[in-house]
């Protein structure tokens, strides 16, 4: 059943994220983290809603490890874990931010900093997830965060959104923004939202960085190359709906050609590219995100 599906894969998600929170640590590879979060949603026996995200600092989300990734976590870094498994298609997404272990070069400031950002992004998404209820409008969710967010001295990402859920569908129309507009689109019940508020002491708006290791299958198009092709058709069967990663897909293709080949299917609309995304200014940022379903007089939170 539907619910019980959301209800799994929540489960699974809240412990993946609870159990991969704690290995963050001074030292720690991203790819090490990116690999034990996405082993342990199969090894529960889910499977994979999109390819895990460890963004760090100003990096504010869609980072996950190319193939050989050599990034490493340092102490202090501000480190957002993004991770989603699903059951039958019926998906949990769930987000955390987690302080690094170990030592630093922060100042005091900056530790404090640190840890009221933070502080702000759990804020914000409580008051996002308490006005939560059937015939709220959108817009107003948004306007409550933006004040919790505002009166804490800091600035909601403006132009990141939460988003809608349906089965095999991770963004099924809705956005459901950090800051006040004019939304009137009225939530109904069972409407399942993953609300994630990120917050910052910069501009509040984010650009693409370079990096681009996730993707999302399209449509098929012609191609005369029949590696092209051949890749094109693996990710549609094997990818056709939800997120994936080029490291996934080294695990049949070379890494090298590959690379070429995804930005030839991203340039022809093939496959979507997303882009690692970056605060304008460089400012750091902190995340925090649930899954949950809206009932009559609230919601019920499945990433709990
Ligand atoms: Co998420």
């Amino acid at each position: 059943m539907e619910i019980e599906s959301y209800e799994k894969s929540g489960k699974i998600v809240s412990k993946v994220r609870d159990d991969a929170s704690k290995l963050i640590k001074d030292g720690l590879a991203i790819i090490d983290l990116v690999e034990f979060v996405e082993s342990e949603i199969i090894k529960a026996g889910a499977g994979i809603a999109f390819p895990c995200n460890v963004s760090v600092n100003e990096i504010t989300a869609h980072y996950t490890s190319p193939l050989n990734d050599e990034n490493i976590i340092s102490g202090g870094d501000l480190v957002k874990l993004d991770l989603g498994a699903e059951i039958d298609g019926y998906i949990g997404d769930s987000a955390v931010t987690i302080i690094s272990e170990g030592d630093s070069d922060l100042n005091d400031d900056e530790i404090a900093k640190n840890e009221n950002l933070i502080e702000a992004s759990d804020l914000a998404l409580e008051t996002a997830i308490s006005t939560i209820k059937e015939g709220m409008e959108i817009g107003h969710i948004g306007c409550e965060v933006e004040k919790v967010i505002t009166e804490l001295g800091f600035v909601p990402i403006r132009n990141l959104s939460g988003h809608s859920l349906q089965q095999w569908n991770l963004h099924s129309g809705l956005s459901i923004p950090s800051v006040a507009s004019n939304d009137s689109i009225k939530l109904k019940e069972g409407d399942v939202l993953a609300i994630e508020p990120f917050v910052t002491d910069g501009d509040g708006y984010v650009d693409d960085a370079n990096s681009t290791n996730i993707f999302k299958f399209e449509k098929i198009r012609p191609f005369r190359q029949t590696y092209t092709k051949k890749v094109l058709n693996n990710i549609k069967t094997n990818y056709p709906h939800l997120p994936f990663s080029s490291r996934w897909l080294t695990k049949e293709f070379s890494p090298n050609r590959l690379n070429n080949t995804l930005r030839e299917l991203s340039q022809s609309m093939a496959i979507y590219p997303y882009h690692a995304l970056i605060e304008k200014t460089g400012a750091r940022v902190a995340q925090k995100e649930h899954t949950i379903i809206v009932e009559k007089e609230g919601c019920q939170i499945t990433t709990k």
